[in-house]
């Protein structure tokens, strides 16, 4: 049985979490450590926001191991991953990361999420893919649905790795989009519902909220991630809030996505995962797109701005989405995995900084040995 969402008091708050990359198994002090930060944001969120729905992004235990039983083994690890939450009776839902999809046991993993009391979503056997859903939300009077929420599956890497290094999603996963929009919409007398998107991997548009960077914001800039884009470096456009730390890693084909949820006229935002170092939020042709920077302390990260992105609706409004980031070290969190450069600078300053430092030097050594050569030889 599927337990019914309902605005409280006429909001509706939902903590999203992006990647959290922990580990299936525990092996080491630091992993525990790891475990323990990432523990601390998550226990902090509930406490702090008491969220309505959580969300998790994708990327949230993408290791596998040959066992007996995976599907066990697999919920054993979100259990202990997910443990500050998992004490409160909060709602959760989740969408598939391409990391959930590497090792090809996609059923058993929805099979352990669907083992956890607080996870709520089931996936629509109707739809392409391994994990689909979307969710209702009913007024604070629990009387009209007035809030749509989906989670898509993004899918993992494309088999034509010369077009795109990820998949995208698929046609026929739009097709179902778009009948389930529409069935949703008859099922509510012809009435669109405001609807909110969750996806691991992002859509080529975000790359519509930045601009070419100019010499002076090299910096800052970051390379683009796919296609000819790669050659060129980009910053925020004006009026796009948070943190750009890498090039939207979005498949590099566009096979309607975004187009469709023009055309269908639900979706108000959409947020996604899988770029572990970017937090920006923007508007495209009306829709909000926002990323989340990871969760956890695992893979490659921005450390002590691990980030938890609250979603705020009101009931008098349920189209205007409200959307805010905070990260660890900003709710006066301390990391015990984190050592003194982690804790104090950002990924993306350091790849950059450490880029100049190398270019002077080179630039110094030349000169220099050019100047001892003439001085020698001269
Ligand atoms: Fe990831
Ligand atoms: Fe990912």
């Amino acid at each position: 049985m599927q337990k019914q969402l309902k605005f409280k008091d006429g909001i509706f708050k939902i903590m999203v979490l992006g990647d959290i990359h922990e580990r299936l198994i525990i092996e080491t002090k630091e992993d525990e450590l790891k475990q323990k930060d990432a523990h601390k944001l998550f226990e902090m969120g509930v406490k702090a926001f008491q969220p309505d729905l959580i969300v998790l992004l994708g990327d949230t235990c993408s290791e596998y191991q040959e066992c007996e039983n995976y599907t066990l083994l697999h919920k054993e690890a979100l259990e202990r991953i997910l443990k500050p939450i998992l004490k409160t009776d909060i709602p959760m839902c989740y969408c598939l990361g391409n990391h959930e999809h590497d090792a090809g046991h996609e059923k058993e993993i929805v099979d352990a999420y669907s083992m956890i009391d607080n996870f709520i979503g089931i996936n629509d056997e109707t739809a392409p893919g391994d994990f689909n859903c979307n969710l209702l939300v009913k007024d604070s009077n629990g009387e009209e649905d007035i809030l749509n929420l989906w989670f898509i599956d993004s899918n993992n890497l494309a088999e034509d790795q010369s077009i795109s290094k990820y998949d995208w999603v698929h046609e026929d996963q739009i097709e179902w989009y778009e009948k389930k929009a529409q069935e949703i919409k008859d099922n509510h007398n012809g009435r669109t519902i405001p609807a909110i998107l969750f996806q691991h991997m992002p859509v080529i548009q975000e790359y519509d909220l930045m601009r070419e960077a100019k010499l002076h914001e090299y910096l800052w800039s970051v390379p683009g991630f796919i296609g000819p884009l790669e050659k060129k470096r980009f910053v925020k456009k004006d009026g796009v809030e948070g943190y750009l730390g890498e090039g939207p890693c979005s498949p590099a084909i566009d096979k309607g996505q975004f187009a469709s949820w023009k055309k269908v006229g639900d979706i108000k935002a959409a947020f996604f995962g899988h770029d572990h170092l970017n937090d920006f939020t923007g508007v495209v042709d009306d829709i909000i797109l926002g990323q989340n920077k990871t969760s956890g302390f695992h893979a490659y990260t921005d450390g002590c701005k691990a980030t938890i992105r609250m979603v705020t609706i009101n009931e008098e409004e349920p189209d205007k989405i409200n959307t805010k980031i905070y990260h660890f070290k900003d709710l006066g969190l301390k990391s015990e995995s984190l050592d003194f450069i982690q804790r104090n600078f950002s990924d993306r300053t350091l790849i950059n900084t450490n880029k100049i430092i190398g270019a002077t030097l080179a630039v110094g050594g030349i000169v220099g040995i050019g100047a001892l050569i003439k001085h020698f030889m001269g």
